[in-house]
C-alpha cells in the first residue's frame, strides 16, 4: 500500500473497511472468531460487500454456542465463512504424543496445540492475501496497546487492518444491540472473551476481559501466535 498509515487512525470503523475492502478486493479477508468484536465487523463487511472474504479457524475445540452464531449469521446476512481446519495427521501425533488435554501441562505444550489447531491453519488461510482484518481492540489486553487501524503485520508479510483499535467493550456491545448483530451465548454468561472451550471460561464481574483466556497463564503470556509481532518459525 501507498501512503502514510497514521492518517486512517482518526477515521471510523466503517472508513476503514470500506477502504480496506475497495484497496484489496479479493486479497483482503476477515479472520472471525465470531467474539463480540467480529461480529460487529461481519456486520459492517455484510452492509458494505456481503462477498467480501471472512475465514475462521476451526481448531476442533470450539464450544458449540460459537458454531451457533456462526450459523445464525451465515443465515442473517447471506454470507459464506471460509473455514480452516487444522491438519488430521498433525493433531493425531500431538494428540497420540502429548494426550487430548495438553495444553495444560505446560506453556510450551499450550503453544504447541495452538500451533497446530490455529497457527498452520492460519497460514494457509493467508494464501493469496495481501491484507487481513481482525477485531483486536487496544484495551483488551497488554500486549496489544500498541494496536493501529491500520499497519504493517511484519510477521506476517501482510497489511493488518484493526477497524475497532480505538473502541471501547462498551461501544462494541453498544453497536450490536442497535444493530441487532447476533452474538455468542457465552457472552451473557460472564465470557467477555471466547477462544477455545478448554481454554476459557467465565470471569467475575469487573475481572480483566481477557481473565478467563488461558487463566493458569500470565497476562503476558497469554497471546496464541495469531498476533505476533515478530515471524514465528
Ligand atoms: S486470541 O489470539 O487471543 O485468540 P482473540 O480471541 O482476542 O485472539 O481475537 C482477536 C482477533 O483474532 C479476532 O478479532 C479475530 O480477528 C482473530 N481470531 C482469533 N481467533 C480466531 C479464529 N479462531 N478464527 C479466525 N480469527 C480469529
Ligand atoms: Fe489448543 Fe487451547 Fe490453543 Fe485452542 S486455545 S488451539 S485448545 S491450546
Amino acid at each position: 500500500m501507498t501512503g502514510n498509515m497514521e492518517q486512517f487512525d482518526d477515521k471510523s470503523a466503517q472508513e476503514v473497511l470500506g477502504w480496506a475492502l475497495a484497496e484489496y478486493g479479493d486479497k483482503i479477508g476477515l479472520a472471525c472468531s465470531f467474539g463480540a468484536e467480529d461480529m460487529v465487523l461481519v456486520d459492517m463487511i455484510a452492509k458494505i460487500d456481503p462477498k467480501a472474504r471472512i475465514f475462521t479457524l476451526d481448531t476442533g475445540r470450539l464450544a458449540q454456542e460459537t458454531y451457533n452464531v456462526m450459523d445464525e449469521a451465515r443465515v442473517k446476512y447471506g454470507v459464506e465463512f471460509e473455514v480452516y481446519f487444522p491438519r488430521t495427521e498433525a493433531v493425531e501425533a500431538m494428540e497420540k504424543e502429548h494426550g487430548p488435554n495438553l495444553f495444560y501441562n505446560s506453556i510450551e505444550l499450550r503453544k504447541l496445540c495452538c500451533k497446530v489447531r490455529k497457527m498452520e491453519p492460519l497460514k494457509r488461510a493467508f494464501g493469496g492475501l495481501d491484507a487481513w482484518i481482525t477485531g483486536l481492540r487496544r484495551e483488551q489486553a497488554v500486549t496489544r496497546t500498541g494496536v493501529s487501524k491500520v499497519e504493517r503485520d511484519e510477521a506476517n508479510d501482510l497489511i493488518k487492518i484493526n477497524p475497532l483499535a480505538d473502541w471501547s467493550e462498551e461501544r462494541t456491545w453498544a453497536y450490536i444491540k442497535e444493530n441487532d448483530v447476533p452474538y455468542n451465548a457465552l457472552h451473557d454468561q460472564g465470557y467477555p472473551s471466547i477462544g477455545c472451550a478448554p481454554c476459557t471460561r467465565a470471569v467475575a464481574p469487573g475481572e480483566d476481559v481477557r481473565a478467563g483466556r488461558w487463566w493458569w497463564e500470565t497476562p503476558e503470556q497469554k497471546e496464541c501466535g495469531l498476533h505476533a509481532k515478530e515471524k514465528t518459525k
